[in-house]
Formats: C-alpha cells, sequence, structure tokens
C-alpha cells in the first residue's frame, strides 16, 4: 500500500485530507482480517512440485471449489423456499446462482490451454488426487438430481464430508422440490415421480415432459414459466462448465487414464452428455 503523498500543490488542490484517510491503528489483527480470514485463504497453497505453474492450478481448483460452496448455498436456500411455496425467494437464488456459474466458469481461462507437457510438469504430484474426489461438487450433483450411493464411498474416511453428503443424498433436490411445487399447483406430476426413493438418480418421465410442455404453452411472465428459465439457465451453465472441463482435459492430457483412475476424456464424454432437468429441454420440441 503507499502512503499518502502530500505535495504544496496536491495540498492546494486539497487532494489529501488526513481526517479522511483510512484507520491504521488496531490491537489486534484487523477487523478484514477476521472476517474474510485471508491469512488463512493466502496461505492453503501448498505447492507440491517446483514448476511455476503449478501454482495457478492449485488456485483455480481452491476457487472452483469456493464457487461450488456458494453455489450449493443458494441452491440450498431455493430448495428451502419452494417447500415453502416461496417461489420469488427461489428464483432470486437460482438467479444468483446463475451469475455465479458464469464466474465459476470464466475461471477456467488459465487452465484452459495448457499443453500436454505443462500439465506433465505437475501431474505426477497430484498422485491420485482428482476433481472426481470433491465432496462439494457432488453436493451441486445431488442438489441436481444425479444422486449416486457409490459417490460417497471415497469420502468414508471424513467424517463431515461424508454426513453431509448423505443427507443431501436422502434430501430432495432442487428439481424434486420443483416438481412437487407443480403438483400442488394442480398439474399432472404422476405419483411416481413424487414419491420416488430420493437417494436414486432422478429418471425422466413423459408426464412430467407434458406438465413443462403445457407451462411453456401459456403466459410467458407466468411464475412458473419464469422459475423453468431460472433452471434452464441453471442447466445450460453447469452442461457449459462440464463441456470446458472436458475440452481442458482433453488439451492437457489427450486420452491418457485421469489421475483418480477413470478412462479420463471417454468418462467425462459420458458425464458432460447429460442433460440437467432433462424434460426442460425434451418439452421445447412439444410446445
Ligand atoms: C486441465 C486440468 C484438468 C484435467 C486434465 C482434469 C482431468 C480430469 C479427469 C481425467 C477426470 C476424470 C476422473 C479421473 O480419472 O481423474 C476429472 C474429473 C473431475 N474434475 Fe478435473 N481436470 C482438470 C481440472 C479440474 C479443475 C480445475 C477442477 C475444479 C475443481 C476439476 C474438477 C473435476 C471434477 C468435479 C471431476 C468429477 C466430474 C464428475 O464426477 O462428473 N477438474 N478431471
Amino acid at each position: 500500500m503507499s502512503e499518502p503523498v502530500e505535495t504544496a500543490g496536491a495540498a492546494a488542490a486539497g487532494a489529501v485530507d488526513p481526517a479522511e484517510a483510512p484507520n491504521l491503528d488496531f490491537a489486534g489483527t484487523t477487523p478484514y482480517e477476521d472476517y474474510v480470514q485471508a491469512d488463512v485463504l493466502t496461505h492453503l497453497q501448498h505447492l507440491r512440485s517446483d514448476d511455476p505453474g503449478e501454482m495457478v492450478f492449485l488456485v483455480t481448483t481452491q476457487v472452483m471449489e469456493l464457487w461450488f460452496t456458494v453455489i450449493v448455498h443458494e441452491w440450498e436456500t431455493a430448495t428451502r423456499a419452494l417447500r415453502e411455496d416461496r417461489v420469488p425467494v427461489a428464483v432470486d437464488a437460482l438467479k444468483r446462482s446463475v451469475r455465479e456459474l458464469e464466474a465459476l466458469n470464466a475461471s477456467w481461462t488459465p487452465l484452459a490451454q495448457l499443453t500436454p507437457a505443462q500439465f506433465n510438469s505437475y501431474r505426477a504430484a497430484l498422485g491420485e488426487g482428482s476433481g472426481f474426489q470433491s465432496a462439494m461438487y457432488r453436493r451441486m450433483e445431488f442438489l441436481l438430481g444425479e444422486k449416486s450411493a457409490s459417490m460417497l464411498v471415497p469420502h468414508r474416511g471424513a467424517p463431515r464430508a461424508h454426513a453431509e453428503l448423505e443427507k443431501a443424498l436422502q434430501e430432495p433436490s432442487v428439481y424434486d422440490e420443483v416438481l412437487a411445487l407443480l403438483a400442488r399447483r394442480g398439474y399432472a406430476v404422476p405419483a411416481a415421480v413424487l414419491d420416488r426413493d430420493l437417494s436414486q438418480r432422478y429418471e425422466p418421465s413423459p408426464q412430467v415432459e407434458a406438465v413443462w410442455a403445457e407451462l411453456y404453452a401459456g403466459d410467458q411472465n407466468g411464475e412458473l414459466v419464469r422459475l423453468g428459465e431460472a433452471l434452464t439457465d441453471v442447466g445450460e451453465l453447469v452442461w457449459r462448465w462440464r463441456n470446458d472441463h472436458l475440452v481442458a482435459t482433453r488439451r492437457a492430457m489427450g486420452a491418457k487414464t485421469g489421475t483418480g483412475g477413470s478412462a479420463g476424456v471417454a468418462w467425462l464424454e459420458k458425464r458432460a452428455a447429460k442433460n440437467v432437468f432433462p424434460e426442460l429441454w425434451t418439452a421445447r420440441s412439444h410446445v
């Protein structure tokens, strides 16, 4: 930080008034530090190689974990609000998450063009570490309806992450709460969908597709179409994250096996092909 510089000219122009300068005097750590914990946050970068490119790889991954955390918070807010029929509160939270997903996706930029040789410079140092083991990403997927009990297995040794994931596995996803809301509003959501085993992956239903087609044929400014559009924005941006990840991976390591032990790009291609909130996409063919 620069010291205020007082020159005769500047003083005459009234540029620096010490009474307007920020407070410099704190007994302990600064109130900024107490709130943000920047000292903790900026000392969590424990590099494992001497390669100068590893820092941005680690920090980008940490930044994405922070965005996952914010987005999970928004979607949990939306899920609760939907359950309580507070649709505007849910739409606000979903719309905030859309802006956050845009910021998340923009953070691919520093890693999007790694060459295989650049990635190889620190890849071995990652050992078996892989984003596949991200508990917060898994919570995002569970909130979208992409449930899978086997995804808890890697977290058996981490009690907090495991408990949070177990809870998210058993609880309704954002989409489950949307479909329950549509049923309460008189739309023909089948009982088999409403009473489904919540710990299982959501499977698309032709009757739900028909409900969305009916809604989308109606008032474009209606509350439920606006909810549908907020969900569609979320679905599109999650799909974009998966595809940006896929392309970055293809550039950085071609068809090699992943550090997490999967087939790598071939496995990610299957994951990226999935539609989030499937009937919101297929219903469009029938409007
Ligand atoms: C260019 C750098 C990257 C490469 C080459 C890469 C590669 C891979 C590969 C091959 C997989 C499949 C699992 C495995 O076998 O490891 C994977 C999964 C995953 N990666 Fe990355 N990754 C990169 C950057 C990132 C970053 C920065 C994040 C942010 C947290 C991330 C998050 C994930 C997640 C969440 C999965 C699981 C996806 C799913 O379950 O569908 N990756 N990655």
